[in-house]
């Protein structure tokens, strides 16, 4: 639950002077989402580009439309995070743009929930692919680029659904699918998400001055859900979840999500805004965020699989395996 009720374009129009003159890159963008509350949100407070990164053109266009009455610049790129190759095409691109210097905060919000086994063209769990590797890959091929920065900042989206699994280092495909289960690979997924932003903190932060971090946006209405029944009469994609959790004793596997409101993706937004442009939150780099702070792990759903530096850097080096390239910083 995001227990902050400002609106991304409140909060931005606080961090006007941060948000002023930036280059922001966002993945996902679709309208209806979160992160297309979140380049909206911030379009207000005259950022010198926002680029908008996706797999569906059509739906990336609308988004932009929408920006482009701000008179804010927009830039397009077709990104699909399911393939390592299209990664790779897709990063060369940006690479290539003269006119794009540097880009001073990358929003790694695309992803996928509880979809059915599917491998990735290189042939990993189709959600270990779309939420974890491709943003891995696609983050450090254009780390030049956000180098350049004077004060890089990386946001990389997760969810409290990390609660549902740890990394699973000797079976993170599921025996290529043999004992897949959808809402165990999205939580490895998004488990992954944050042990990311601890080793970019550890690795990039006092050298580069790279700020890195997790966010959870809370339950928001988007489209992440439309294929899943998971409320009303048939919840039958519910259960699994639920099962996962009172085998691991979460309570939210008694109490439900009945009681929980979801916010709009306007609010779940806060947070993105918040990790990108806050100036005192650098102080806590590599640090899980939700409603528009540090997250408190007396209080807050935090396993310490998700927030462990041992976890971060053996993730790193399998990910540098899978994705076959090493990035040493
Ligand atoms: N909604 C929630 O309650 C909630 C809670 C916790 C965390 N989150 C996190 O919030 C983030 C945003 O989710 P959302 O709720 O805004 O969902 P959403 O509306 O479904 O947005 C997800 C975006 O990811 C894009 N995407 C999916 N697969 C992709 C691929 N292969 N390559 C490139 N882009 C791809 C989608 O594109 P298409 O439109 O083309 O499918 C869409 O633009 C996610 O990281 C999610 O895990 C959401």
């Amino acid at each position: 639950m995001n227990k902050d009720p400002r609106t991304a374009s409140e909060l931005a129009a606080t961090y006007e002077s941060q948000i002023k003159g930036k280059i922001v890159l966002t993945t996902g963008v679709s309208p209806g989402g979160i992160g297309a509350a979140f380049v909206l949100g911030i379009a207000q407070s005259q950022p010198a580009l926002l680029i908008l990164a996706g797999r569906n053109l059509a739906k990336i266009q609308q988004t932009a439309d929408a920006i482009s009455a701000t008179g804010v610049k927009v830039r397009i790129l077709e990104l699909d995070l399911v393939s390592l190759a299209s990664v790779r095409a897709s990063a060369e691109k940006v690479n290539a743009w003269d006119d794009v210097p540097q880009i001073d905060v990358l929003v790694n919000n695309a992803s996928v929930m509880a979809v059915d086994w599917a491998r990735s063209p290189e042939g990993y769990d189709s959600q270990l692919a779309i939420n974890y590797l491709g943003p891995f890959l696609f983050t450090n091929l254009i780390m030049g680029k956000m180098l350049k920065s004077p004060a890089p900042r990386v946001i990389i989206v997760t969810s409290d659904a990390h609660r549902l699994s740890p990394f699973r280092f000797d079976d993170y495909n599921f025996r290529d699918g043999e004992y897949y289960h959808k809402w165990l690979s999205y939580g490895q997924s998004k488990t992954a998400n944050m042990l990311m932003a601890i080793s970019l903190a550890e690795k990039l932060g006092q050298r580069h001055k790279l700020s890195a971090f997790s966010v959870h946006p809370g339950l928001v209405q988007s489209n992440l859900s439309s294929h899943l029944k998971l409320f009303g009469e048939d919840d039958s994609d519910m259960i699994p979840m639920r099962d996962i959790d009172r085998v691991m004793g979460n309570g939210i596997g008694w109490a439900g999500f009945g009681a929980v409101l979801p916010c709009t993706p306007e609010v779940g937004a806060n947070v993105y805004v918040y990790g990108a442009f806050d100036p005192e939150v650098a102080a806590h780099n590599g640090c899980y965020l939700l409603s528009c702070r540090v997250a408190d792990p007396w209080k807050d759903t935090v396993r310490p699989w998700a927030t462990s530096s041992v976890e971060a850097e053996r993730l790193w080096k399998l990910s540098e395996k899978l994705v076959g390239q090493e990035f040493v910083y």
